[in-house]
């Protein structure tokens, strides 16, 4: 099974998702793919329910590491939950540049997730020194050894290689790279946790060029940021898998 996952990160209002799912009423979108959506949380509760009637996942785009209390601003995953999530973002660059948030913070963020029934969606990727540097590699494996160390069982857990640099830039990563990176992210999860786990490709994802990446027997999906805004696009992008 394919995923074909949308975020919305902060570049939607009530008329932008009146309108993604008016169009969305008369597309066709291809079946045998798993479809989500994430949302900013204030507008969850009522894009959950039309997402939910059709199929498609709903899913936040963060979530506070606590479970509840004094944390002004946040939304636990239990509240989540309540309107809707069945899948989050968690560990997305933007999280960790502009947030300052590392992996132990995420690590935190994946257990609550996990302890209220929301699939994590764990992002990972390299900036473009240390791609230019080569540590890609050790980049991601590290991520993965933080975000995950004291994860028992991954089986509910999805992740995203999204390379930093790719991300809004317009510029996507070779196929090769692709294809080495997520192989290699499947083998460290298999080496540690004895299975491995859907791995999506993120980053400047746009129809027509998509078709190529889709065609990497380890890419099981992606992640898509501009060109999920418009139903058309993200249309495009699906008939692409
Ligand atoms: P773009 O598709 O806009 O590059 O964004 C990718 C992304 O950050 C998805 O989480």
């Amino acid at each position: 099974m394919k995923y074909l996952i949308a975020n919305w990160k902060m570049s939607i209002y009530n008329a932008q998702i009146d309108q993604f799912f008016k169009d969305f009423k008369r597309s066709q979108f291809p079946l045998n793919i798993t479809y989500g959506v994430s949302v900013p949380s204030v507008y969850l509760q009522k894009t959950a329910l039309t997402l939910k009637k059709n199929g498609w996942l709903a899913g936040g785009q963060n979530v506070a590491f606590a479970e509840s209390g004094a944390y002004t601003g946040e939304n636990s995953a239990k509240m989540l939950k309540e309107v809707g999530a069945d899948f989050c973002l968690v560990g997305h660059s933007e999280r960790r540049t502009y947030f300052n948030e590392d992996n132990q913070t995420i690590n935190k963020k994946i257990n609550r997730l996990l302890n209220n029934d929301i699939k994590p969606l764990l992002c990972i990727g390299e900036t473009l020194q240390e791609y230019e540097n080569k540590q890609t590699k050790k980049v991601l494996l590290k991520q993965l050894k933080e975000c995950l160390c004291d994860i028992k069982d991954v089986s509910n857990i999805i992740i995203a290689y999204e390379p930093v640099w790719a991300i809004g830039t317009g510029k996507t990563a070779s196929v090769k790279d692709i294809k080495t990176n997520i192989q290699y992210i499947k083998q460290v999860l298999q080496k540690k946790f004895g299975k491995t786990v859907p791995v999506l490709y993120g980053g400047s994802v746009k129809p027509g060029m998509s078709a190529d990446i889709f065609k990497i027997d380890c890419v099981d999906g992606a992640l898509v940021g501009g060109a999920s805004l418009n139903c058309a696009d993200f249309l495009g992008i699906a008939k692409d898998m």
